[in-house]
């Protein structure tokens, strides 16, 4: 197995880390890729494409989010604070699907928990709306703001139609989306690195 590549930048403006990185066993990072990429065979192409991305998350502080893609879609890694972990109790009663046992969107059995996530603090959904696929922005700040309610508890907001989701990507009641935001196959292997992709083996 080859070992992942990453290269990571950072948008201050949006307290977003951008990555590029390649497919674990993959053919090299996105930005030099092509080439090879373009010749080798549709079978290989389609196996890379899908490929699991493994990522290090050592550098992702506590409220950042860092952005991967997988499969064609952006993965979020976010690293909850405290405070945000404590805004996800007591609102069960405004989503939509507050367990996770909806089965339209499967949750991975190891998600299916209130944090959605295997461990509390790291958040990892993809970040694309189960209405129409745009994808959400971050309203992570708690509080009265254009287009939320007032006891907006901090989480994201799709504009292309409102759906609003808290910060384990449960949707509330009410809204266009019909299902909590999806949490793709994951596992760590390590204290620093996750999969992305790939469930860990039994
Ligand atoms: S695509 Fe998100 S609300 Fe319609």
């Amino acid at each position: 197995m080859s070992e992942a590549f990453t290269k990571p930048a950072v948008d201050n403006s949006r307290r977003t880390w951008l990555i590029a990185t390649c497919a674990v066993g993959g053919v090299g990072a996105v930005g030099v890729a092509v080439p090879f990429a373009s010749s080798i065979q549709p079978s290989e192409r389609a196996r890379a494409a899908g490929a699991p991305v493994e990522v290090d998350i050592s550098r992702i502080l506590q409220g950042e989010k860092l952005v991967v893609e997988w499969r064609g879609k952006p993965v979020w890694i976010m690293r909850r604070t405290p405070e945000q972990l404590a805004s996800l109790e007591n609102i069960d009663a405004q989503l939509a699907d507050p367990n996770s046992v909806r089965t339209a969107v499967p949750t991975p059995e190891y998600a299916r928990n209130r944090h959605r996530s295997i461990k509390p603090e790291y958040l990892v959904l993809v970040g694309i709306c189960t209405h129409l696929g745009c994808s959400p922005g971050a309203r992570l700040n708690p509080g009265p703001q254009p287009s939320l309610p007032d006891d907006w508890p901090g989480g994201f907001f799709c504009a292309c139609h409102g759906s609003t989701f808290d910060l384990a990507g449960r949707v509330f009641l009410h809204k266009p989306a019909p299902d909590n935001l999806a949490v793709p196959p994951h596992h760590y292997l390590s204290e620093t690195r996750l999969l992305v992709g790939e469930d860990a083996q039994a």
